[in-house]
């Protein structure tokens, strides 16, 4: 993890009402009181506000799950940067592997989209991976590189410094089953020497692993030299195991 700060983000993905959401923040926040990592929570649309509130004067953050790529406009059902700034989140993940699938996120949005987030001052969680039949094909770095060179086409030096790159195998999200210590240490080398070769100032980067993440591997993941945090999702929607991968991180 070298000297970063670790990174600890849950996804809630579709789960808590609001109610259930403040309950949540309310277990949480005396478990990491002391902690001095990056706590990040990602809750639905609906819960943004009231996690925002809750959670003021704390370590935690918070991030949408997405944004549209526009300010504004007729697109319905959608919700921009400039909304989400004004109500204090902090960040919002980009790229999501389960938006990709389900909802034809597309690598030429994502190009818009980052830089949109950046201009409304929101820190984008750019989420890449690849498929167990790219991973079994050898593929998986030509996979993470046209996906990392696509999504931040528009994204210069200096503001690349200000992404949260997620490595994210989508054969891990859900299935239980984790990227093994070297495979995860692997995929996240090469996204940072990618993101080097981009001009970034990468060894202040921060980039996660994310899938089938829980408190019983999460040390040994983020053990890892350039693993420097956690997308969370299953083992996020509890306080305290979601509190016990915050602490395995050192
Ligand atoms: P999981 O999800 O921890 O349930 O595998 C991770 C993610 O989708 O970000």
């Amino acid at each position: 993890m070298a000297d970063r700060v670790p990174y600890i983000a849950a996804n809630w993905k579709m789960h808590k009402t609001v109610a259930e959401a403040a309950e949540f923040v309310d277990a949480l926040l005396p478990r990491i009181a002391a902690t001095q990592h990056d706590v990040v929570i990602c809750p639905p649309y609906l819960a943004l506000g009231e996690v925002v509130e809750r959670s003021r004067g704390s370590a935690v953050r918070v991030a949408a799950q997405n944004m549209h790529e526009q300010e504004s406009g007729a697109f319905t059902g959608e919700v921009s940067a400039p909304m989400l700034a004004e109500l204090d989140v902090d960040a919002v993940v980009l790229g999501h592997s389960e938006r990709r699938r389900h909802f034809g996120e597309t690598d030429e949005a994502l190009a818009r989209k980052v830089p949109a987030a950046l201009a409304a001052g929101l820190e984008p969680i750019l989420c890449v991976g690849e498929s167990e039949e790219a991973r079994d094909g050898g593929q998986t770095d030509a996979v993470l590189e046209r996906q990392l060179q696509a999504d931040l086409a528009e994204v210069g030096g200096a503001k690349l410094a200000e992404v949260v790159v997620a490595y994210e195998p989508i054969w891990a999200i859900g299935t239980g089953r984790t990227a093994t210590p070297e495979q995860a240490q692997q995929a996240c080398a090469f996204i940072r020497d990618v993101l080097r070769e981009r001009g970034a100032a990468a060894n202040s980067m921060r980039i996660l692993y994310g899938g089938s993440v829980k408190p019983g591997n999460a040390a040994e993941l983020l053990a890892q030299e350039d693993i420097d945090g956690a997308l969370v999702g299953g083992a996020a929607l509890d306080p305290g195991d979601f509190a016990a991968i915050v602490e395995a991180a050192g």
